[in-house]
C-alpha cells in the first residue's frame, strides 16, 4: 500500500444500489448471489489496521444458523437497545505512552531525561509537540472521552494500535518495557470504560522489536491477550454490549497471529481486527530504525504488493457491498483513502469497485500534531456510517495556560457538505475530487488544516496528497504523481 494507516473496516450486506447498475459483470453476479445469502443476516465487518503497517479489525455475521453470532442476529427486540437505529463508537489511536517522559526536557531529546543535555525554558506536563505521550495526556484524554460520551451511549471503542511509545528498544529500556506500557494503557482504558468493549489491534511499536513479529503462539501474543481479553470480552458489560465471542475462540486466532473477530450491534455486525503487520515491507528490518518522519506521502509502499492486491480485491471487489467501513491509523493524520480495484488512473469519476478507509488522528503529538479522537455514528438499520465528530486538545494553549481542555473540532457532515447522507466510497470520492476544485477552495482548506489536527500544517504537495488518497496501487500512485507536475499547493 502506498499508505497504510487505516485501521478498521466494516462490511455491509444490504441493498446497495450502486451495484445494481453493474449487473452485467461476473463480479457483480457473484456479489449479488453472495448478497442474497447474507442479506438478512447483515454481514458487517470492521477492520482495524495499525501503525506503519496495518492492523485491521473486521466484524461479520453469517446467515448459516449454527454460528452463535448469527443466532444472536435472530434476536427480535433490537429496538430495546437501539432507540433510533443509531449507535455510536469511538475510534482513537497511536497513544504511544512514554514512561520516560520528563516535562522539563525539550523535544530534541525526545523529552527523555536519559537523553537530555539541557532543560527547556518551560514545563510541558500535558505533552509536548514532537514527543510521545506522558501518562498525564493519556489520563486527560480518557477523562475527556468520558465527559464527552456521558450522554451519548457509546457502544464500543476501536483502538488501532501503538499503545507503547517509540524508541523503547534502547539501552535503558527493552521489550519488557513495551509490555509494561501496553499493560498500563490497557488497564487505564478498561478502568475508565468498564462497561463497553474496547477492540485493540497491534501496532508496529507494540512488538518485541520495531516491526519484529513474534512467532506464532509466542509468549508475546499470550501476554497481550492477558491485557486485552478483559477489554475485548468485557465480561462486566451490561447484556447488550457484552461481547458474544468466547474466550477460547478469541485465543484461537489471537495466539496464532494477533488478529480476531468479534460482534457489535447486538450481533448484527461483525468487526474483524486484523494484524496487517504481516503484510508490511518494514517487517523485514528487524532492528529499530528512526522512522519518525514517516508520512502518508513518503512515496513508499507500506505493504508488499501481493498483499495489497488480495486486500483490495476483497474490500473493493468481492465484498465491497458487505463492508461498512475500514478504520485505520498509523500515519498520525486525520485522513482518507480510496481503494480502487481498477489500476487505470484515467478513471475520474465514480468507480463501482471502490472502497474507502478512514484514518484516525493520533493521541501522541510526536509528528507535530495535536492529540485528537473521534466519535462515529453508525446506522444499524441501513448498515452505513453516517457521520463523525472529532475532538482535540490544543497543546500549545494547554501548556501556555496550564489548562488541558479538550474541545469540539468538527463534524464531518458539516465540514464536507454533500447531498449524500452516508460516509461511503462515493462520499470519499467526492471529497477527493473536490480537493482539485478550481472554483472553490473549501474542501482543500478543510482537509489540509485538519491533517495535523489544528497544529501547523506540515510542508506538503497538493497533488501528492490528492494522489495518495486516490490510488492504493503503488504504480498508479506514481503515474498520478507524474500526471500532476506542479509542486507546492
Ligand atoms: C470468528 O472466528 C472464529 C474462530 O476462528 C470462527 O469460527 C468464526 O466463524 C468467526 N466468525 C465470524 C463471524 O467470522
Ligand atoms: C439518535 O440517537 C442518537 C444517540 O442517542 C442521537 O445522537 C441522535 O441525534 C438521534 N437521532 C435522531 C434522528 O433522533
Ligand atoms: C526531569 O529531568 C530533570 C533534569 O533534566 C530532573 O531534575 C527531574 O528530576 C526529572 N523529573 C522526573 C520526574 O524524573
Ligand atoms: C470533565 O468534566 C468535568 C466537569 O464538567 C470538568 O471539571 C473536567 O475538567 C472535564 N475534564 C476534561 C478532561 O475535559
Ligand atoms: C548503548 O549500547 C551500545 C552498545 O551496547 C553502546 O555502544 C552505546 O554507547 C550505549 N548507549 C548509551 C547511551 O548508553
Ligand atoms: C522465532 O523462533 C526462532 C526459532 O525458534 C527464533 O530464532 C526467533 O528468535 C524467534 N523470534 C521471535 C521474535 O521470538
Ligand atoms: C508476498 O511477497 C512477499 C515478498 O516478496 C513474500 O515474502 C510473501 O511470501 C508473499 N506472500 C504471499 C502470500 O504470496
Ligand atoms: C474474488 O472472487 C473471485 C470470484 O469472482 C474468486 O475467484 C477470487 O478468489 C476472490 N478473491 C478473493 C481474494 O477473495
Ligand atoms: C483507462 O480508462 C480510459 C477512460 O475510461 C480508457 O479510455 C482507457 O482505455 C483505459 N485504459 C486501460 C489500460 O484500461
Ligand atoms: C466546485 O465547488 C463549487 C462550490 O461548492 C461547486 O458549485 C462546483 O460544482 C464544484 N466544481 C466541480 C468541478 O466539482
Ligand atoms: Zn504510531
Amino acid at each position: 500500500m502506498t499508505y497504510p494507516e487505516s485501521k478498521v473496516e466494516i462490511v455491509r450486506a444490504m441493498e446497495y444500489t450502486k451495484n445494481q447498475e453493474h449487473l452485467d459483470t461476473d463480479e457483480t453476479k457473484y456479489k449479488i448471489s453472495r448478497k442474497k445469502k447474507l442479506q438478512e443476516r447483515c454481514l458487517i465487518g470492521v477492520l482495524t489496521i495499525i501503525c506503519c503497517t496495518l492492523i485491521v479489525i473486521l466484524i461479520v455475521t453469517f446467515k448459516s444458523g449454527h454460528h452463535p453470532i448469527s443466532q444472536n442476529c435472530l434476536i427480535k427486540d433490537n429496538e430495546r437497545v437501539f432507540k433510533n437505529n443509531t449507535i455510536k463508537f469511538i475510534h482513537w489511536s497511536d497513544i504511544h505512552y512514554d514512561p520516560f517522559y520528563n516535562e522539563t526536557v525539550p523535544s530534541k531529546f525526545f523529552c527523555r531525561q536519559q537523553l537530555a543535555l539541557e532543560s527547556d525554558n518551560y514545563l510541558a506536563p500535558y505533552g509536548r509537540i514532537g514527543c510521545d505521550s506522558p501518562l498525564n495526556l493519556l489520563e486527560n484524554t480518557l477523562n475527556a472521552m468520558k465527559n464527552i460520551t456521558e450522554d451519548e451511549e457509546i457502544k464500543f471503542m476501536l483502538l488501532t494500535g501503538d499503545l507503547s511509545g517509540h524508541r523503547m528498544w534502547t539501552n535503558f529500556s527493552g521489550a519488557d518495557k513495551v509490555l509494561d506500557n501496553i499493560a498500563i494503557v490497557s488497564s487505564k482504558v478498561h478502568s475508565t470504560f468498564p462497561k463497553i468493549p474496547v477492540f485493540p489491534v497491534i501496532g508496529n511499536n507494540d512488538l518485541p522489536g520495531h516491526y519484529v513479529l513474534p512467532n506464532s503462539t509466542s509468549d508475546w501474543y499470550k501476554k497481550l491477550l492477558t491485557f486485552w481479553s478483559p477489554l475485548i470480552l468485557c465480561s462486566g458489560c451490561p447484556g447488550y454490549t457484552r461481547n458474544l465471542i468466547r474466550e477460547r475462540v478469541l485465543q484461537e486466532t489471537f495466539l496464532e497471529g494477533g488478529y480476531y473477530n468479534t460482534s457489535i450491534a447486538d450481533g448484527k455486525i461483525v468487526a474483524l481486527a486484523l494484524n496487517s503487520l504481516y503484510w508490511s515491507v518494514a517487517v523485514e528490518r528487524s532492528v529499530e530504525t528512526d522512522r519518525k518522519a514517516v508520512d502518508t506521502y513518503s512515496e513508499k509502499a507500506y505493504w508488499f504488493s501481493n498483499y495489497t492486491d488480495v486486500y483490495v480485491t476483497i474490500v473493493a471487489r468481492n465484498y465491497s457491498n458487505l463492508i461498512i467501513g475500514q478504520f485505520f491509523a498509523h500515519t498520525h493524520k486525520d485522513d482518507y483513502r480510496l481503494h480502487s480495484f481498477s489500476s487505470n488512473i484515467s478513471f475520474s469519476q465514480h468507480d463501482p469497485l471502490m472502497s474507502f478507509l478512514l484514518l484516525a488522528p493520533a493521541i501522541s503529538p510526536v509528528y507535530h500534531n495535536n492529540p485528537a479522537f473521534r466519535m462515529l455514528s453508525l446506522d444499524v438499520e441501513k448498515l452505513s456510517l453516517i457521520d463523525f465528530t472529532q475532538y482535540f486538545m490544543d497543546l500549545v494553549m494547554a501548556t501556555e495556560f496550564s489548562n488541558p481542555v479538550w474541545q469540539l473540532d468538527y463534524t464531518f457532515s458539516e465540514k464536507y457538505k454533500s447531498s449524500n447522507p452516508f460516509i461511503d466510497a462515493e462520499r470519499i470520492n467526492e471529497l477527493n475530487q473536490q480537493l482539485l476544485n478550481q472554483t472553490s477552495n473549501k474542501f482543500w482548506k478543510s482537509y489540509v488544516f485538519s491533517r495535523e489536527t489544528n497544529y501547523q500544517p506540515m510542508k506538503y504537495s497538493r497533488f501528492t496528497l490528492y494522489c495518495a488518497m486516490r490510488f492504493v496501487h503503488f504504480q498508479s500512485f506514481q503515474q498520478c504523481r507524474k500526471k500532476y507536475i506542479v509542486p507546492g499547493g
